[in-house]
């Protein structure tokens, strides 16, 4: 993808095909130890921080813009009955392309996903598995990874909110087709917010503070 490509205006029109993954691209875990986790995983898998606030730590030890996110939920995640320490686990795929292809595939199959959301790196539908694990498929926003990653260590918009906008997945499809450039479909707060608050529960008893705590990044 280069930038006259995510200049270009032109109608466009999603199959519903079915595409998988290019790769797998990180997990994100919730903790109680952020610092002591975020070492560990620098020991064991050669991880380097790209972006740290008080609750968060993303870091590679790659290309890619991050493998690993630890999470500071601020309380153990076995005070809340079924709730996994996992928060989500991401894939990539290739195009945004790929992922309308796959939310309109799902979408007729009746598998919707729980959280769309544009995080600024990237543009991604979180779906939630018969289990309850969260399955983010992203799309990268922008042309490099090179690029991606220096959004995310340096850019003021993620610093100020590393968590994103909310988005109604349809009104991206049908700009999508319309042919607005993907320049555009990529900037974070342009479309319409969900048509309903997601569904982020993980169980009927959470309270206000934890339903929002448990919500996948
Ligand atoms: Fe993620």
């Amino acid at each position: 993808m280069s930038n006259a490509e995510l200049a270009e205006q032109k109608t466009r029109t999603l199959t519903g095909a079915k595409v998988s993954p290019a790769y797998m691209a990180h997990v994100v875990l919730r903790t109680t130890q952020k610092d002591a986790m975020a070492e560990w995983y620098s020991k064991v898998l050669g991880t380097e921080p790209v972006f740290e606030n008080e609750e968060l730590v993303f870091a590679t030890f790659d290309d890619e813009h991050h493998r690993i996110v630890i999470y500071d939920i601020g309380f153990e995640t076995s005070d809340v009955p079924g709730l996994s320490p996992v928060d989500h686990i991401a894939y990539t795929m290739s195009s945004l392309e790929d992922i309308l292809n796959c939310y309109v595939r799902l979408k007729r199959e009746g598998i919707e996903p729980v959280w769309p959301i544009n995080h600024g790196p990237s543009i991604s539908l979180y779906y939630r598995d018969p289990d309850g694990n969260h399955i983010e498929l992203q799309a990268d926003t922008f042309p490099t990874m090179a690029e991606c990653k220096a959004y995310l260590a340096q850019s003021p918009e993620f610093k100020a909110d590393p968590i994103g906008d909310e988005f109604d997945a349809d009104a991206l499809v049908e700009r999508y087709e319309a042919g607005t450039p993907l320049i555009e479909l990529f900037k974070r707060g342009t479309l319409p917010p969900p048509k309903t608050e997601p569904p982020r529960t993980l169980g009927p008893d959470r309270s206000a503070a934890v339903l929002k705590m448990t919500r996948p990044l």
